[in-house]
């Protein structure tokens, strides 16, 4: 158990959803596969995110964004993921909602700015000394927690690592007792200490069990276990902000909303600035994912606006569901909600509700997905279901319908049963207007 969890801003909750999402599923020509990377049909879409893709590793997208419009349910957000997949794993992909820049706890620009900092990354190559080895011996000693008496936690550890031609037992504090339990590292595992910074990575395991799929299997490394290597990773500006407010690095792990003022982020930029200067780092611009677009105000597209035309900025991708209407804030109405000089910025993309074909080819992948086995007149009312109503509704019934098929195989009248407990949005607002009118 941690100690010290830290506790994110921006809003994860939904990528449980979208975990079949691999990328966009385009061959080498930018075509969309009718089903591949987890993905199904909208394929002009599709093959549009793939075009912004390239786009953005060119870099002819900076200080553009790309808006994607489409009703509910039509997988803009899973459009979204699939960049982001398509970019690589290093490329930052944070994802907000409109909504969420209304905290009680922050300020709206603050939070903007938070999340312009962690979609930026900085890819840093430097020598670093390490202890680099096979785990043999690891003792963690643990001490009463100060407040709780029922709680433990690690105070020091004792490692002793080992090499083809070398072994080093050290003695280290806390913060790297705490990482090595947080990893659940083991005896057999490779790992590397930062000598400096007390960083710990997880190479992989000399261990040949089965059922390890986790875990990558590695040669035991030869050499001395102290040594200098040459790293290259990335990190947020955000990263670098938190580091510098906190000091050093492990200031990282403990994070829980360290004061970051904005002189903090300008020493961080300028150093950034001279390493890319001399060579020692790459800027990595990666993607901040706006939902709901149409839920932020005037003040936050005038920021975003500004800050899309800073020399360190992010791809903005914004989503809504809204035709015209009303800036909010303001009495002006635009398109989608946006002001004209952020729209002027945006490719848009639009997405078009699913056919039934697409649907329940969705709807499938979800099941297997959710680990639900689905009998085939079951898919294909879901499938209809979907077209007629929504992709969501029909995919969110698969849950409730397996709770009803009490884990067996979900059949027909348990999705019909399904769909008799939950509504549909529109099916909902009926039932709401009707009992207004009742009432009048
Ligand atoms: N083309 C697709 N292929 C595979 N899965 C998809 C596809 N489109 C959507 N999905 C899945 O269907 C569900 C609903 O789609 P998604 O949430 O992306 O829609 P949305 O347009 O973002 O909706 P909203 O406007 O409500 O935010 C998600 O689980 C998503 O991953
Ligand atoms: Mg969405």
């Amino acid at each position: 158990m941690p100690v010290i969890e830290e506790v994110r801003r921006a809003s994860f909750e939904r990528v449980g959803m979208h975990s079949h999402i691999k990328g966009l599923g385009l061959d080498e020509n930018g075509r969309a596969k009718f089903k591949a990377d987890g993905m199904v049909g909208q394929v002009k879409a599709r093959e549009a995110a793939g075009i912004a893709v390239e786009l953005i590793r060119k870099g002819k997208l900076a200080g553009k964004g790309i808006l994607l419009v489409g009703p509910t349910g039509s997988g803009k957000t899973a459009i979204a993921i699939g960049i982001a997949r398509e970019l690589g794993e290093d490329v930052p992909f944070v994802q907000i909602a409109g909504s969420e820049i209304y905290s009680a706890e922050v300020k709206k620009t603050e939070f903007l700015r938070e999340a312009l900092r962690r979609a930026i990354g900085v890819r840093i190559s430097e020598e670093r000394k390490v202890y680099e080895g096979e785990v043999k011996e690891v003792e963690i000693n643990k001490a009463r927690h100060p407040f709780n008496p029922y709680v433990e936690v690690p105070e020091s550890v004792v490692i002793t690592l080992r090499t083809k031609d070398d072994e080093k037992t050290v003695r280290a504090g806390r913060e790297i007792a705490y990482q090595l339990m947080e990893m659940g590292i083991e005896k057999g595992d490779v790992i590397q200490i930062d000598a400096e910074t007390g960083r710990i990575s997880k190479i992989g395991t000399t261990k040949e069990e089965e059922g390890l799929f986790f875990k990558r299997r590695v040669e035991l490394p030869g050499g001395p276990v102290l040594k200098i290597k040459e790293f290259t990773y990335t990190v947020t500006l955000h990263d670098l902000d938190v580091a510098n407010a906190r000091g050093n690095i492990l200031g990282l792990l403990f994070s829980t909303g360290a004061e970051i003022s904005d002189e903090i982020r300008q020493r961080v930029d300028e150093t950034v600035k001279k390493w890319i200067e001399e060579g020692r780092a790459t800027l990595v611009p990666g993607v901040l994912f706006i939902d709901e677009c149409h839920m932020l105000d005037i003040e936050a597209f005038s920021f975003l606006a500004r800050a899309m035309e800073g020399e360190l900025a992010p791809i903005l991708i914004l989503a809504t569901n809204r035709g015209r209407t009303k800036i909010r804030g303001t009495e002006i109405e635009s398109p989608h909600g946006i002001p004209i000089d952020m729209l002027d910025r945006l490719l848009i993309i639009n997405t078009e509700p699913y056919k039934k074909d697409e649907v329940r080819e969705i709807v499938k992948i979800r099941a297997r997905e959710e680990g639900i086995d689905v009998a085939e007149e079951a898919v294909e009312y879901l499938a209809e279901l979907g077209e007629r109503t929504s992709l969501r509704y029909a995919v969110q019934l698969l849950a409730p319908a397996s709770v009803l098929a009490r884990g067996g195989e979900v059949k027909l009248e348990h999705v019909r049963k399904a769909e008799e407990y939950f509504s549909d949005v529109s099916r909902s607002m009926q039932t709401v207007e009707k009992l207004e009118g009742m009432l009048k």
